[in-house]
């Protein structure tokens, strides 16, 4: 499967830093056979989907449950994310769990909106280090994945993004391994339920830099990386994106 290298800025950037990453990538060039995102905070996605060509595509970090425009202060629309050019909107990442509290059932229904609004959802999943330390990292997981992924989710709607909370900004990363294990897993539970399931992208994130890229991507079911930290800088970024490519 044709890899999705996907950067989350989290709370980054500027007019002029996405000005600078966006028109870096756009010029680097790009190599063929690898598809680019970079997920932005809400005020860059036009001036992101502006720049962004057909070369990568925008996405939003976050949006709200609610559908429809409303009495909402402060909430932003799956509907307006896709207005201002956005294609993807991450949801449920680990850092929304745990400042905001949400739940799988919020995630399933951000994860709905989004798919009505024409956006595909990358849904994140992983599990805590004292849940991976009481061997719990399994049971975590497939209910993460029966809560959170919507009836409307499918291979061409939906990424499922795995993000083991320990290994996001630590610089520690999981083990081979333990990617694979995981990720077999993850496909094993999506084919459950899903009739596309072979086809649903499987990225991996946590710490993934320019070092450890390609052993990452070349483990079987890692359909691509959710990229933190390593997105804020244009060399590495690009390095982990030609290393999709090569993989590819
Ligand atoms: P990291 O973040 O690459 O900085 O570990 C990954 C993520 O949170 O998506």
């Amino acid at each position: 499967m044709r890899k999705l290298i996907a950067g989350n800025w989290k709370m980054n950037g500027s007019k002029g830093f996405t000005a600078e990453i966006i028109g870096g990538i756009v010029n680097a060039p790009v190599p063929r056979g690898v598809d680019v995102l970079v997920c932005v905070p809400f005020p860059y996605i036009v001036q992101g989907a502006a720049m962004a060509k057909d070369v990568l595509s925008i996405g939003a970090q976050d949006c709200s449950v609610h559908r429809e425009n409303g009495a909402y202060t402060g909430e932003v629309s799956a509907r307006m994310i896709g207005d201002c050019g956005a294609r993807y909107v991450i949801v449920g990442h680990s850092e929304r769990r745990q400042y905001h509290s949400e739940s799988d059932a919020v995630i399933a229904q951000k994860a709905s909106a989004a798919h009505e609004a024409g956006l595909i959802a990358i849904i994140c999943v992983g599990e805590s280090e004292s849940e991976r330390e009481a061997g719990h990292e399994k049971d975590i997981v497939a209910q993460q994945i029966a809560g959170a992924i919507p009836a409307s989710a499918n291979a061409q709607n939906t990424v499922i993004a795995y993000e083991p909370v320990w290994a996001i900004g630590t610089g520690k990363t999981a083990s081979a391994d333990d990617v694979a294990v995981m990720h077999s897993f993850i496909r094993q539970k999506l084919q459950e339920r899903l009739a596309d399931s072979q086809k649903m992208r499987i990225l991996y994130g946590g710490s993934m830099k320019p070092e450890n890229a390609a052993q990452l991507l070349s483990i079987r079911d890692v359909d691509g990386g959710l990229i933190g930290g390593a997105s804020l800088k244009l060399q590495d970024f690009m390095a982990i994106v030609r290393a999709g490519a090569e993989i590819a």
